[in-house]
């Protein structure tokens, strides 16, 4: 990547194109009561995290959220939320294509009892959340999966991903709910995703 992609997710988020969303994601909201995890500093990444929909309710809920993005225009709206509402959560900018310059404090094996991304595709990236979860953590993803249905989400199927794909890239952990199909979202459009939520071995 790329300046190139960096000053696309800037535009989108800067003209509105891409609409910011409230409401978090429901495999998230399904999820989150059932995370045997510690009542205190439990520590979550969101990658990919947007305007940190996501981030804001971990962050509501009293988790401590490392939320990660190309954009800082998106960054900016989070910051202004997590400041207004004294979230604890750090935003950082960065590639998360660009292995090599990923800081290694924030991708330090066992650092987080939660990590998740949501509606954005960097298969070699799923192998670094799961070395980044501590024992018995947690890995939640959700991506746009491939389909012929006028849905929600990126009309260039290199951004979707075929079936089975995801359930793959979670060898080596325990598998508690695989799914693919077609959701309806909140605001009421379809969206044809693969949803995953794994944890790490105890
Ligand atoms: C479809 S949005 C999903 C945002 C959020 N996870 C959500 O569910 O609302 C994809 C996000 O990926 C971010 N993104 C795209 N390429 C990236 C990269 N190379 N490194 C970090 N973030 C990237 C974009 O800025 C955008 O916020």
């Amino acid at each position: 990547m790329s300046q190139a992609d960096q000053d696309k997710w800037n535009q989108r988020y800067r003209e509105g194109t891409y609409a910011i969303r409230k409401h978090p994601s429901a495999l998230l909201e399904e999820w989150l009561p059932k995370l045997k995890i510690p009542a205190v500093h439990s520590r979550a990444i969101d990658v990919a995290c947007g305007t940190g929909r996501n981030a804001i309710y971990l962050a509501r809920r009293g988790w401590h959220v490392d939320a990660v993005d190309i954009s800082q225009v998106a960054l900016d709206y989070l910051s202004e939320t997590a400041a207004a509402e004294d979230l604890p959560i750090t935003c950082i900018q960065m590639d998360l294509e660009d292995a090599g310059r990923r800081p290694a404090d924030l991708f330090t094996a066992g650092r987080y009892d939660l990590a998740i991304m949501i509606r954005y595709t960097n298969m070699p990236l799923i192998d670094t959340l799961k070395d980044v979860l501590k024992a018995g953590g947690y890995l939640i993803i959700e991506e746009h999966l491939v389909t012929e249905a006028d849905v929600a989400g990126p009309r260039n199927q290199e951004f979707r991903m075929p079936p089975g794909v995801l359930r793959d890239a979670a060898a080596g952990l325990d598998i508690m709910s695989y799914r693919e199909g077609i959701v309806t979202d909140p605001d009421g459009r379809p969206a044809a995703l693969a949803q995953l939520v794994a944890r790490a071995h105890r």
